[in-house]
């Protein structure tokens, strides 16, 4: 059979990793794609940066700066985009199916963002756009749930969608929030910007693409409750383990009479809840339905190797000529706000140590009909401080609610304390 011919762009962690897998598994990948897998042209930002490029990769290796010399030489079967990012991908993308050519890519923003434009010309063009890569690196969780799971469909979705917080969420039980940032940089999982990771944004464009698939049409993230992990504290964790909680960041999808609730937030999870134990940079996706009660897809969901693995196995079935089933993409429709489910939640508020404080936190709490379950507070032993963080068990309500009852703090609590709060899964 004829070589397939492939572009790579982008040469950085994941473009790398690719490169190595495609060149060390030569033999395997041709085995399986029963034709020769060729790189024939790699596309780099900067051509002056020395690139280690393995000698014993098949094809041509031909190296330029322009993305469009791949897209459009017609000798490419396929691109695949390792760039990341939103605009440029679209264009490479949307023009590279448009000149007759498969599209491999890892990039769950473009898709997320522009997918109902992208999805629609891979149909019209009858080619592949393939993106097992995209949601929970190594975790084929797409090919799982488009093909593999029992028929019925999947009432309920949780899962931990992004390594680099599940890796800083670990690295808080021992060290502050910006130095576990700093570790899950040095370990090539968060970007010198970690700004799309820990706001939950990349785990809510993971959630969208999961959503697509599982309920046929397109949700807009920013429809969706987005929350990061951006101050959370060491303290919190430890409150979460003395509480038997674990404190991780969750997407979940539900449905039920009313329509589908979709959301990222961290949440305190029970410490036997399938999710519980899930650390370091592993992601895992428990899935709920009817015909097989739940189960759980785990694995490595960031880094180059682990992301590769996804990659090559887009490729190899792009160079069979199997189909990467394009989901079926209908316009937007609403969802629901998770927020509005009432729930325990767990609340820290950083409050002068003075008398009438926790007086005035309990009014604003009362004001909403906001119960308090339990309260902690340690003594202050600083000298320099007279801060003291506060934290609360509530009775279940709304987040919404509870929003609105820490609207109501007064404006000198408010000047003193960014409160943290934590649903609580039962
Ligand atoms: N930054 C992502 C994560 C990996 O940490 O999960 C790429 O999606």
């Amino acid at each position: 059979m004829n070589d397939f011919r492939i572009a790579l762009l982008g040469l950085g962690t994941v473009g790398t990793a690719v490169a190595e897998l495609l060149a060390t598994t030569r033999d395997e990948c041709l085995a399986r794609a029963e034709r020769p897998v060729v790189v024939d042209r790699i596309i780099v930002r900067n051509l002056d940066r020395p690139r280690s490029i393995p000698e014993d990769l098949p094809g041509k290796k031909v190296l330029s700066s322009d993305p469009m010399d791949a897209v459009h030489d017609p000798e490419i079967d396929a691109i695949v985009e390792l760039v990341g990012g939103e605009d440029h991908p679209r264009i490479w993308i949307k023009e590279a199916l448009e000149s007759g050519k498969n599209v491999i890519t890892a990039n769950k923003a473009v898709l997320a963002i522009h997918g109902e434009e992208l999805f629609n010309i891979a149909l019209e063009q009858k080619k592949g756009l393939y993106y097992e890569a995209s949601v929970a690196a190594a975790v084929p969780v797409l090919q799982v749930i488009q093909q593999g799971i029992p028929a019925g469909p999947v009432d309920r979705l949780m899962g931990i969608l992004n390594g680099t917080c599940n890796y800083i969420l670990d690295s808080l039980e021992e060290t502050s929030f910006e130095h576990s940032v700093e570790l899950a940089q040095k370990a090539g999982l968060a970007e010198a910007d970690p700004t799309l990771d820990v706001s939950g944004m990349d785990s809510a464009h993971k959630l969208a693409l999961l959503a697509r698939i599982l309920l046929g049409y397109t949700v807009s993230v920013e429809d969706m409750r987005v929350e990061g992990i951006v101050g959370i504290d060491p303290i919190d964790l430890s409150f979460g383990w003395s509480h038997d909680l674990r404190l991780k960041l969750v997407g979940v999808l539900a449905r039920n009479g009313k329509g589908t609730s979709m959301g990222v937030m961290p949440c305190f999870l029970p410490a036997d809840h399938p999710l519980s134990n899930i650390r370091q940079e592993d992601n895992a996706i428990l899935l709920e339905a009817d015909p097989f009660g739940s189960l759980v897809l785990q694995g490595k969901g960031a880094g180059g190797k682990p992301t590769a693995g996804s990659v090559v196995a887009d490729i190899l079935r792009a160079a069979r000529g199997d189909t990467f089933a394009t989901p079926f993409v209908e316009k937007r429709q609403d969802i629901l706000d998770p927020g509005a489910i009432p729930m325990r939640h767990y609340l820290r508020l950083d409050v002068p140590d003075r008398p009438g404080v926790l007086a005035r936190v309990a009014g604003a709490l009362a004001s909403e009909e906001v119960g308090i379950a339990a309260l902690e507070q340690s003594e202050n032993l600083s000298t320099e401080s007279n801060i003291v963080p506060v934290q609360i068990l509530t009775h279940p309500v709304s987040t919404i609610q509870l929003d609105k009852a820490l609207e109501r703090l007064d404006e000198d609590l408010k000047r003193t304390t960014s409160p943290v709060r934590i649903r609580i899964e039962e």
